[in-house]
């Protein structure tokens, strides 16, 4: 299987947990690059529905490494939570690998999250709400907790108390919010850094070592390529970069160490929260498409936008990403349909383009040039499943 990297080609939600759950079967260590508690899929085992919102789905292997990498953001509280459940299947968690160098999505980033989206009124972003984009600010800012600042106690306390009071300065001030207590917090988090412990290590050179010892590596990006925050719909993307360049610096590993990049696209398309979608489907189809699909987000329930495929979309995720292969998921809920839309091409100020606007201003204003295919009835093979 060499080392692979799985992206989404689309706004996410693609489908890439079953894609990347079949390729976890032939790979030796399954790597997270970016991303946090945004992102999640769904798990059934032994009968039992679970939701995962950070480890691999890999874990489930019992030889399977599974590495959080440094360009994620995690939220321990839920990472914690994530632990308990695997371990209450019997199902060992021994094989997980946290970077020291993760940065950690602490309560006021999700204060934080909640309280500007509202700020922004009509010009909000639809966030997750789970305090990524705040939890990647301060990482630039470089204010950041990372995974290492909670191995070390002692400079735990000193770095949460200057870094909460001033937060505490943000969050009274800006946002009109009550301060955070601080030594609950130190408390909580020196709690959480307790549990964490023997899963925290330095993840690059781990992921070079095994590289070296020619095992299989697969890159589960999060999110997808318009969410990109370099190459997606700004300001309507997450903070991070889903796109295949983002494994290398997700993870510390230069790019000649990477064979394959499989993109993930379903045959329609779904985004959630705001930002421009040209094909998006208002009607009774799009209604159709989002309950034959079940287009319901795994981490905040909120219903997904549904719409035609775009092509142009596609070929753009094709370059970004260096794609070399592609999977299509959910074909299936195209059966019975009359016919079937696919975007080609856009038409924007009277010009028809074949290419992705970069600027979220002029993309809102591309309208869609359809190539109508025939409906068919039956699907070879059910794809839901
Ligand atoms: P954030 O990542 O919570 O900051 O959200 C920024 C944008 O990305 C919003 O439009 C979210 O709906 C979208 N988003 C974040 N994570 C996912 C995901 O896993 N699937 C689909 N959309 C996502
Ligand atoms: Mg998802």
């Amino acid at each position: 299987m060499a080392n692979v990297i799985v992206i989404g080609a689309q706004w996410g939600d693609e489908g890439k947990g079953k894609i990347t759950d079949l390729l976890s079967r032939s790979a030796d260590v399954v790597v997270r690059y970016q991303g946090g508690v945004n992102a999640g899929h769904t798990i059934v085992v032994k009968g039992q529905t679970f939701k995962l919102h950070l480890i691999p789905s890999g874990i489930l292997y019992p030889d399977t490494k599974c590495i959080i990498g440094s360009g994620t953001v995690i939220d321990p509280k839920v990472l914690i939570g994530e632990l308990d459940q695997i371990e209450s299947l019997n199902i060992s968690t021994k094989n997980l690998l946290i970077s020291e160098t993760a940065h950690v999505t602490m309560p006021y980033h999700r204060l934080i999250d909640k309280a500007s989206e509202e700020q922004r009124g009509t010009h909000k972003i639809g966030t997750t709400g789970r305090g990524i984009g705040p939890t990647y600010a301060d990482k630039s800012e470089r204010t950041g907790i990372r995974m290492l600042d909670l191995m070390n106690p002692k400079g735990l306390r000193e770095q949460l108390e200057w870094t909460i009071n001033y937060k505490n300065v943000i969050l009274e001030k800006l946002y009109n919010l009550s301060p955070i207590d601080v030594s609950a917090v130190i408390e909580e988090y020196l709690e959480y850094a307790e549990r964490l412990k023997p899963y925290v290590v330095d993840t690059s050179l781990e992921i070079y070592q095994a590289i070296r010892e020619r095992r299989n590596i697969l890159f589960e990006g999060a999110q997808g390529t318009l969410l990109d925050l370099d190459h997606g719909t700004y300001p309507f993307v997450t903070s991070s970069n889903p796109v295949a360049g983002g494994a290398c610096v997700g993870t510390g590993l230069g790019p000649t160490m990477i064979d394959r990049v499989i993109g993930v696209a379903k045959a329609y398309t779904t985004r959630v929260g705001e930002g421009p979608f040209p094909t998006e489907l208002s009607g009774e189809i799009g209604e159709q498409l989002c309950s034959i699909g079940a287009e319901f987000g795994t981490t905040t329930g909120r219903k997904r936008r549904c719409g035609w495929f775009d092509a142009v979309i596609g070929r753009y995720a094709v370059r970004i990403n260096g794609m070399d292969c592609l999977a299509i998921t959910k074909l299936d809920v195209l059966d019975g349909l009359e016919e079937i839309k696919v975007c080609v091409a856009y038409e924007i100020d009277g010009t028809r383009t074949e290419h992705f606007p970069t600027s979220s201003r002029k993309f809102a204003q591309c309208r869609p040039i359809y190539k109508t295919l025939p409906g068919w009835q039956q699907s070879t093979s059910d794809c839901r499943n």
